[in-house]
């Protein structure tokens, strides 16, 4: 039995690999980028295997306008990654206002430091080469150089693939609950300073099993990491210790 996704922070930056960026170019998204970000969508949603993975907006367009810059009421960015001019991959940092219903920071009392780890998509002939990661950790740097120091996602209980790279790149699962009427898992990392758990102390819990987090969850209990050995892998949750306050010198 070992404990997985024990990850180093600040989080750590990948080895250097050229599988991973070595033949593809980064940038940030633009106006004109909206309709290859919506093939990729549409080609990314078509696929999945459980719908509850990723629900498709209401409004796909606008969904992505605003997260590029598109719209005067925009609040985010969207990385791109393309092999030549096919888009591989992307990622959108949100930034909306602190009180917007959209911050997930608010759920934490932190709606303003907050940035939302919005949308991310790897086409299939692309996964397997650590992208999500990658762009989770550009996303990070995206958020501070906005002046946010706490990004939180919000994931479906079912996305395994999703959750583990979101854990091995520093956040913990703080808050499980319904959200627009789905059950979904609350991933945070203050990036400023890093929690603290009482990693004595221990409960292993079935990935799938929502009542369960919900209730751990609400009692201050956040889910720190994987376990894998037990059967069907297990999630690790602990008692987040509050800040201790600083001492006046
Ligand atoms: C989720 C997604 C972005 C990941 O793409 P990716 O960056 O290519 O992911 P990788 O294949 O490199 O990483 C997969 C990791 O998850 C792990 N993984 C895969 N399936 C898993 C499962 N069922 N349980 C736990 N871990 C799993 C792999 O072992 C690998 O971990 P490792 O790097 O520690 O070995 C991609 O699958 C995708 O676009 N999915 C559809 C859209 C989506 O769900 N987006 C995320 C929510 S916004």
């Amino acid at each position: 039995m070992r404990l997985l996704s024990v990850a180093a922070h600040p989080p750590a930056l990948l080895a250097a690999d050229r599988r991973r960026l070595g033949d593809f170019q980064l940038r940030l998204l633009a106006p004109q980028d909206v309709p290859l970000v919506l093939a990729l969508r549409e080609e990314v949603l078509a696929g999945l295997a459980d719908p509850d993975l990723y629900v498709r907006e209401d409004d796909e367009e606008a969904f992505v306008r605003a997260h590029i810059g598109a719209d005067p009421t925009s609040s985010g960015e969207t990385i791109g990654v393309f092999d030549g001019s096919r888009l591989a991959a992307y990622a959108m940092l949100g930034l909306p206002s602190p009180d917007h219903p959209d911050n997930l920071g608010r759920v934490l009392a932190r709606g303003r430091d907050a940035a939302n780890i919005a949308s991310c998509m790897v086409r299939p002939g692309y996964r397997g080469r650590g992208l999500q990661r990658t762009l989770l950790a550009a996303r990070f740097s995206l958020a501070q150089a906005h002046g946010k120091v706490v990004c939180v996602a919000m994931v479906s209980l079912h996305n395994h693939a999703s959750r583990h790279n979101l854990l091995r790149e520093g956040m913990r699962i703080a808050w499980v609950g319904q959200l627009g009427g789905l059950r979904r898992q609350l991933l945070a990392i203050d990036l400023a300073r890093p929690w603290d758990f009482d990693e004595e102390n221990l409960r292993l819990v079935d990935p799938l099993d929502w009542e369960r987090q919900r209730s751990l969850t609400a009692q201050g209990w956040w889910g720190i990491s994987e376990m894998e050995g037990r059967g069907p892998d297990k999630l690790v949750f602990a008692r987040h210790q509050p800040a201790t306050p600083a001492v006046p010198t």
